[in-house]
């Protein structure tokens, strides 16, 4: 088996069993609390999730970085292969028990995207991609969608938690794409937005401020299903999530034209 492979395997255990524990404790009563703002929120289901997915790291991969969202990782320069984890991709959501959430796992081989593991336990659909090999879900290859109509496109954003008190708040380039779009989502999960790009499912996807965490999985399975990434300017993605753009190829250019006004 190749390294790819057996990280592979080890992301889609771990994604599962993470998933496990979120469908388990969804609709119970569960601790909950605030972080970088009263709207930003952790879970104990978070924290139960990354624990196990960095304890079976430690122990099966030593020699690997860890990125984790809820800080548990232990992230360092020069290793070989990094996991940059989302234990609980759509806190609010979760808490809120309104049903759109997922884990997210993405692998770095010398910096670059190399494995990418997105679970979402509720429909029991695990996403995955290994560079150069396409992307799957569950088992079956994935395809972006042929709309090139930007009017008959649908589109999934976001909005980060400074929102109230930024003004670089994705509002007005929600106000420019949702004027030409079919229709613009905001459901909550930026990492199976991504992954719904990946499916056909949506046409594209954009958002500032999210962190390596939210993508590194989605970009992957993204541009593995034959769809575009870029930053807010149709450049390379930050490997930061500070700008992220997904689409199906065909409505790229315009859907950079739009969040390129002001
Ligand atoms: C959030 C979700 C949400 C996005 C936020 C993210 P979290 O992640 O992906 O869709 O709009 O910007 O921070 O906090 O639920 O892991
Ligand atoms: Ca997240
Ligand atoms: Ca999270």
């Amino acid at each position: 088996m190749s390294d790819s492979q057996a990280v592979l395997e080890l992301a889609v255990r771990l994604a599962r069993e993470a998933g496990a524990i979120q469908r388990e404790r969804y609709e119970t009563d569960i601790e909950i609390r605030t972080k970088s703002a009263s709207t930003d929120l952790v879970t104990e289901v978070d924290k139960a999730c990354e624990a196990l997915i960095v304890d079976a790291l430690g122990k099966e991969r030593p020699d690997d970085a860890i990125l984790a969202e809820e800080g548990g990782g232990s992230d360092r320069d020069g290793a070989e292969w990094r996991w940059i984890v989302d234990p609980l991709d759509g806190t609010t959501n979760y808490a809120h028990g309104y049903p759109r959430f997922c884990v997210s796992i993405g692998v770095e081989h010398n910096d670059e995207r190399e494995v990418g593991v997105v679970y979402d336990p509720l429909l029991d659909e695990l996403y995955s991609a290994v560079r150069g090999e396409g992307a799957f879900l569950n088992g079956r290859a994935l395809r972006v969608s042929n709309e090139a109509n930007f009017g008959a496109a649908l589109l999934a954003t976001g909005f980060a938690y400074d929102i109230r008190k930024s003004l670089e708040d994705n509002l007005n380039h929600f106000a420019h794409v949702i004027k030409q779009a079919r229709a613009v989502r905001r459901d909550g999960s930026a990492a199976l937005d991504l992954c719904y790009v990946a499916a056909g499912r949506l046409d594209g996807f954009w958002e500032m401020k999210l962190h390596p965490w939210d993508v590194a999985a989605g970009l992957l399975i993204v541009q593995e299903a034959g769809g575009a990434i870029s930053n807010m300017r149709g450049g390379p993605p930050p490997r930061s999530g500070r700008e992220t753009v997904a689409s199906n190829r065909h409505i790229h250019a315009a859907l950079i034209d739009l969040l390129d006004l002001a």
